[in-house]
């Protein structure tokens, strides 16, 4: 891609450490996503604690006995859901409000034995944890929050062992790019670039408080960095990490209200209204490490 800058991590805007920006949302807001009130509701999960789709259910399969890797890992839910499947589960998230209650909920929920939580950026894992795990997981609002995908996958191969596979479920690109804000259909308007060659997608101003999860709360840290990566990006991280891509799905459903017009489903999944040409909502991909695989990938 001609569109890919030489060097992402350097778009993170003007005088701005994207790290600390987006770390100060996500711990304010994680304590709130496990209170009263959010979409996450932990006293469900606490009596049924498994909350995978049938997306990443169907295409990373049964886990019993194998080890799987959750990074961003979030206050743990899909982590610990994997874990009552019979995975022995490893999350990592740079939070540590998140992961606070996501040890809790693994205690609570008797998996402590199967369930550890690691704090750590993503980029700096291979600093933080050892091993090779048989599955990589992430899921749903992850990539976003990191500039450069191609690093990324570099960390998640690294972690994936050979004959083990890496597997991403997140919103479409596509869709990233129209006002999440559309009352309608009609109301869609391209207002962020596919290609985002020069700074983060998104920095939005203190007057957005709350987050998907308690739309309504009031909230101090309301800046975010995040970035939009085009499929294609997508793929060649994975190829150039030295994996070998076997799935790549377009979905037209995806588990949260991405657009106020969007149709929840008894399986916890939003999709478009009858009618509504379609668009893709998310994709998924699982790469596999190869057996051989011994080093770093080609690029
Ligand atoms: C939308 S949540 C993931 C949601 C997850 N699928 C779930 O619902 O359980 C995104 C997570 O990424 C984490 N995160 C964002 N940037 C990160 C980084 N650079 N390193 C590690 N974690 C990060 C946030 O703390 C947050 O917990």
């Amino acid at each position: 891609m001609s569109d890919q800058p030489t060097d992402p991590n350097d778009r993170a805007g003007p005088g701005r450490d994207y790290l600390a920006v987006n770390r100060a949302w996500w711990d304010e807001r994680a304590p709130l996503h496990a209170g009263p009130g959010s979409i996450y509701d932990l006293d469900a999960f606490r009596r049924r604690p498994d909350r995978l789709h049938s997306i990443e259910s169907e295409e990373v399969g049964d886990v019993a006995g194998r080890t799987l890797l959750h990074l961003q890992c979030h206050i743990g839910t899909d982590t610990l859901s994997w874990a009552t499947r019979g995975a022995i589960v490893t999350g990592i998230d740079f939070s540590p409000p998140a992961l606070a209650v996501a040890r809790g909920l693994a205690q609570e929920l008797g998996l402590a034995d199967r369930a550890r939580f690691v704090e750590s950026d993503v980029y700096g894992l291979p600093d933080r944890l050892d091993g090779e795990f048989d599955v990589v997981f992430a899921s749903w609002g992850a990539i976003a929050w990191l500039p450069d995908v191609a690093r990324w996958f570099r960390v998640a191969a690294r972690f994936a062992r050979p004959g083990g596979f890496v597997y991403l479920a997140d919103g479409h690109p596509t869709a990233w790019i129209f006002n999440d804000d559309a009352a309608t259909p009609g109301d869609l308007r391209v207002t962020y670039p596919y290609f985002t060659t020069d700074g983060p997608i998104a920095y939005v101003g203190p007057d957005i408080s709350g987050s998907y999860a308690v739309p309504d709360a009031p909230t101090a840290h309301n800046d975010t960095h995040e970035w939009i990566h085009p499929i294609a990006w997508i793929v060649q991280a994975a190829i150039d990490a030295g994996l070998t891509v076997e799935l790549l799905h377009e979905h037209t459903q995806i588990p949260w209200r991405m657009f106020p017009f969007l149709v929840g489903g008894d399986d916890g999944l939003y999709r478009l209204p009858d009618g509504m040409p379609s668009i893709p909502l998310s994709f998924s991909l699982r790469a596999r490490k190869p057996a051989g695989w011994r080093g770093a990938g080609r690029r």
